[in-house]
C-alpha cells in the first residue's frame, strides 16, 4: 500500500508540476456519480471514453495527500457502453471524501473532475436533503447549481430524471437517456458533487403513466442496476421492482417503485370495473408494510418516497372519475395503506413529485383511512425544469405553480424521543417560494420516535 501511496502522490506532482497537457485520464472520462452513501460506504457509476481497468480512488483531502483508499479494480468494457461501478467500504461516519478514478494507473488530475461525498453520521444527527423531480432531458438549468451550492448531505430524484419516454430500442435508448442527462454541465457537476439516491417515475421508467405493461420495462429495471449508483434493492430478480431503503440518522428513507409492477384499474365510464394496483404483487406491499413496521420499532421515522400523489380525489383540480395514474385511481390500495399506518400508528411522512407543482400538506387532507387517524404530511416537489401542471390536492399550506424549484429538508435530531422536520420550497435562485396566497412554502413538524 505505501508503496503505492508514493506512485499516486509522484504521479499527482507530476501532473500538477509540468505544463503538458493532460494525455490522461481527463479526457477519457465522460462521467462519474455518487449514491448509495451510508455512515461507511458509497456506490460509484462512471462512463468513460475507451475500455480501461479502473478504480475509485478516495481522500478526506482535497488534495489526496491522506488516508487514501482504493475500490476493488473494475473492468470498463465496451459492451457495457464503456460504463461500470465501484464500491468503497470501510469508510469513516461523518466525514468529507473526496473522489478521483484511476484509469489504468493513472489518476485524473483535472479538479473539474473531482467528485466529494460526506458519509451520514451514525446514530442521531441533524442535516440537510434536497429532493425534487422533473426535469427536461439533459437540462442545464441553473436550478441544478444552486443545489449544488446549497451543498445538502445527498439529493433525492422522485423522478423523471429524463423525459426520454422509452418504448422501443430500450437497450440503447436507456443508455443514452442516462448519458444525455450526464451531458448537462450543471446536473453533471451536482451529481458529482453530491450524492444521489433516485427512484424513477414514469417518463424514465417508459412512456408517459407508464406501468408494467411498458414494453420496454426489463431493459429500463437492467439500465437502472448498470448505470445507477443505487441502494441495495430490495428484490432480486431481474423483473422485480427497483425498490430500496436506506436510513440517513434517524429517518428511513423508502424508496418505492410505483411503475415497472404497476397494474392499471379499468373503467366502464365512471364505474370501475376491474382494480388496479401501484405495488404490483403482494410481495411488493407486504414487503413496504415490513419496512414500515420495522422502521417504527427501530425507532426511526419514515420519510416514504411516493413519487405519484397520494391526495386526489373529488376535491383535487383536474380530478377525473376514472383516474388510473395517481393514488386516486387505486383507493383500495391507498386505504390498505393508510389504515395499516394508523392501526399501527407509524410516524411516516411523505415526498412525492410527478405533480408539476410545489406543495405541502400537513395531513389535513391525505388521510384516508377508514374513519380517519392516518394524516400523513406530504411534500411535493417540482418541476426541477420543466412546465408547470398542478394536479391532487387540495394541500394545507398551498402550492407553487411555477418551474425550477425544489425542496429542501432539515432534519433536527438530538436523540431525544421526537425528530423534527422543516420544509422548505426553494427556486432557481435560492429563494424561499410563496405559496398561491403569498404565504412563504415553509412547514414545520415534529414525529415521534417509539
Ligand atoms: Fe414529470
Amino acid at each position: 500500500m505505501k508503496v503505492k501511496i508514493f506512485i499516486l502522490l509522484g504521479s499527482i506532482a507530476i501532473l500538477s508540476c509540468n505544463n503538458t497537457p493532460d494525455r490522461i485520464p481527463n479526457e477519457f472520462l465522460v462521467y462519474v456519480w455518487s449514491g448509495a452513501v451510508t455512515d461507511t460506504s458509497a456506490a460509484f457509476a462512471f462512463k468513460l471514453t475507451q475500455e480501461a481497468a479502473v478504480r475509485l480512488v478516495a481522500s478526506t483531502a482535497e488534495d489526496f495527500t491522506k488516508n487514501l483508499m482504493y475500490s476493488d479494480e473494475v473492468e470498463v468494457r465496451e459492451e457495457n457502453f464503456f460504463t461500470a461501478k465501484a464500491s468503497l467500504d470501510s469508510l469513516s461516519p461523518d466525514t468529507d471524501y473526496f473522489y478521483k478514478l484511476e484509469i489504468d494507473g493513472d489518476l485524473t488530475s483535472e479538479p473539474r473532475l473531482t467528485g466529494k461525498f460526506r458519509t451520514f453520521a451514525s446514530g442521531p444527527f441533524s442535516y440537510k436533503m434536497i429532493f425534487a423531480s422533473c426535469a427536461e432531458t439533459g437540462s442545464s438549468s441553473q436550478v441544478f447549481e444552486t443545489i449544488r451550492e446549497q451543498d445538502p448531505l445527498f439529493f433525492l430524484n422522485t423522478g423523471d430524471l429524463h423525459y426520454a419516454n422509452i418504448s422501443s430500442n430500450c437497450e440503447y435508448a436507456y443508455a443514452n437517456a442516462f448519458f444525455d442527462v450526464q451531458e448537462s454541465a450543471t446536473q453533471s457537476q451536482l451529481y458529482r458533487s453530491v450524492p444521489i439516491a433516485y427512484i424513477w417515475d414514469d417518463h424514465d421508467f417508459g412512456p408517459n403513466n407508464s406501468a408494467k405493461d411498458s414494453n420496454c420495462r426489463n431493459e429500463a429495471i437492467d439500465a437502472y442496476k448498470n448505470f445507477v449508483p443505487h441502494y441495495p434493492l430490495a428484490f432480486g430478480d431481474e423483473q422485480d421492482p427497483v425498490s430500496q431503503v436506506f436510513n440517513a440518522g434517524r429517518v428511513k428513507y423508502i424508496l418505492t417503485d410505483l411503475r415497472s409492477q404497476k397494474v392499471r384499474p379499468e373503467y366502464n365510464g365512471c364505474e370501475q370495473t376491474k382494480e388496479g394496483t401501484n405495488f404490483g404483487s403482494d410481495k411488493h406491499l407486504s414487503w413496504f408494510k415490513e419496512q414500515l413496521l420495522e422502521a417504527k420499532y427501530d425507532s426511526m421515522v419514515v420519510a416514504w418516497v411516493s413519487g405519484i400523489p397520494w391526495i386526489s380525489d373529488e376535491r383535487s383540480r383536474f380530478y377525473e372519475c376514472d383516474e388510473n395514474d395517481d393514488w386516486g385511481g387505486y383507493e383500495k390500495e391507498r386505504r390498505e395503506i393508510a389504515n395499516f399506518i394508523r392501526y399501527y400508528e407509524i410516524p411516516v411522512f411523505i415526498l412525492a413529485g410527478d405533480t408539476h407543482i410545489l406543495a405541502i400538506d400537513d395531513g389535513s387532507n391525505s388521510d384516508y383511512a377508514d374513519g380517519g387517524g392516518a394524516p400523513i404530511p406530504i411534500f411535493h416537489a417540482a418541476p426541477l425544469d420543466n412546465y408547470n401542471i398542478h394536479k391532487g390536492g387540495p394541500y394545507s399550506h398551498g402550492y407553487s405553480a411555477e418551474t425550477h424549484q425544489f425542496g429542501l429538508m432539515e432534519v433536527s435530531d438530538t436523540g431525544g424521543d421526537q425528530v423534527c422536520i422543516r420544509w422548505t420550497g426553494l427556486n432557481q435562485y435560492g429563494r424561499v417560494l410563496t405559496n398561491n396566497s403569498g404565504a412563504p412554502m415553509t412547514y414545520e413538524f415534529c414525529k415521534k420516535i417509539y
